[in-house]
């Protein structure tokens, strides 16, 4: 039988998400399965939990890696929180905060949103005069939203969320492993990421935590989590304690990759890793604008993991980016919604954002260009 897999192009990825996968992380992929009850397997989670805990910069005790992509987090998030008929204010300025209202929608909470010019930030002044009005027991916020490139003020949001008392769900999904995410200092209740961003692993897990509070209003909750897969009242159970009792098989495999993509972060450091991601996108930014080229974000609220670049004007977005990929075996991303056929999306993530890789880039988009 003819094998698709033995002609995969090697593409480097600098879209929107997955990025690069290093050869570490695909050598732990290929690790011998164990049981998911195996002891040993059980002391790899626990490690995982305890590399995760730093990296998000908690004490959370319920820090765990979701089975499921980054949208399976967003949904384990608010499952578990939402009874029908709570208020949920949702901030959106680009497609995963539309994405979170869906969500909280279709488990019958009333969602009020606050929106934000896609490709500017969510402005805190405007959260405070919403949460003045009224109370909510949950506001959302994206922290790096992947559609437009624009890092959301989660910090300054955060204070006007303490006073008010709500629960505060962040995503950070393209956040985490790229720029700091301080979940405790933030004070952040509930939050989600995934692998195939600026952890660098294949998609398929999505790292999460859950304060203690959470897990006392997840414990006290007037009904059942609608959602058996996700309710994270089972799922404690295997990812705490002395003794752990089956809920579903995990990912075994999928644990692995996570582990060794967590090891090397802490390995090269983390504060080095956000350097490598800055240092990235300035090399990046410099090299586009030199080219005469125009950023969408204002510079104070870029994210260094991705990019979101003006197509130039007579520029066919698609066919270049169709260019880039067949012609020079690299991925960039297109625009989403409004900003579809505006825009690239060049993701400097994880084990991408080396400036090698951004020069690469540059020199292909300055062949296209001058076609
Ligand atoms: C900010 C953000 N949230 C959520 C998601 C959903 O994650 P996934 O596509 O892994 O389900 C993404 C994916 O790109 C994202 O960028």
């Amino acid at each position: 039988m003819k094998n698709l897999l033995d002609n995969i192009d090697e593409v480097l990825l600098m879209g929107p998400g997955p990025s690069c996968v290093p050869d570490e992380v695909y050598r732990a992929l290929s690790c011998k399965t164990l049981g998911h009850m195996d002891y040993y397997f059980i002391r790899i989670m626990d490690e995982i939990k305890d590399l995760l805990q730093k990296l998000m910069e908690t004490q959370n005790s319920l820090t765990l890696a979701v089975s499921g992509t980054g949208s399976a987090g967003m949904e384990t998030c608010f499952v578990n929180l939402i009874e029908r008929g709570d208020r949920v204010l949702i901030l959106i300025n680009g497609v995963f905060g539309k994405r979170m209202a869906d969500v909280a929608d279709r488990l019958g909470a009333q969602v009020d949103t606050l929106e934000f010019e896609w490709g500017t930030p969510v402005v805190p002044d405007q959260v405070a005069k919403k949460l003045s009005g009224k109370s909510y027991k949950i506001v959302a916020v994206v922290h790096a939203e992947t559609s437009t490139g624009v890092r959301n003020p989660v910090e300054e949001i955060s204070r006007l969320v303490k006073d008010s008392e709500a629960f505060y769900l962040v995503d950070c999904v393209t956040s985490l492993g790229g720029i700091p995410v301080e979940a405790d200092r933030w004070g952040v209740d509930a939050l989600y990421s995934g692998t195939q961003k600026c952890l660098s692993c294949p998609p398929g897990l999505s790292p999460a935590t859950f304060s203690k509070r959470t897990v006392e209003l997840i414990k006290n909750r007037k009904s059942k989590v609608p959602n058996w897969y996700l309710d994270m009242s089972m799922i404690i159970q295997y990812w705490e304690g002395k003794k752990r009792a089956y809920h579903h098989t995990a990912p075994i495999n999928m644990l692995y990759g996570l582990y060794q993509a967590l090891l090397l972060i802490f390995d090269e450091g983390i504060d080095r890793v956000h350097q490598r991601h800055l240092d990235a996108h300035q090399r990046l930014v410099e090299g586009l604008e030199e080219l005469g080229m125009e950023m969408l974000v204002q510079p104070e609220y870029r994210l260094p993991m991705l990019n979101a670049v003006k197509v130039p004007e007579g520029v066919d977005e698609a066919k270049a980016r169709n260019q880039f990929r067949k012609e020079h075996f690299i991925e960039i991303g297109g625009g989403l919604g409004p900003l579809a056929g505006k825009i690239w999306r060049i993701g400097l993530m994880g084990h991408t954002a080396r400036e090698e890789n951004v020069e690469r880039l540059l020199s292909a988009l300055k062949k296209i260009l001058k076609r």
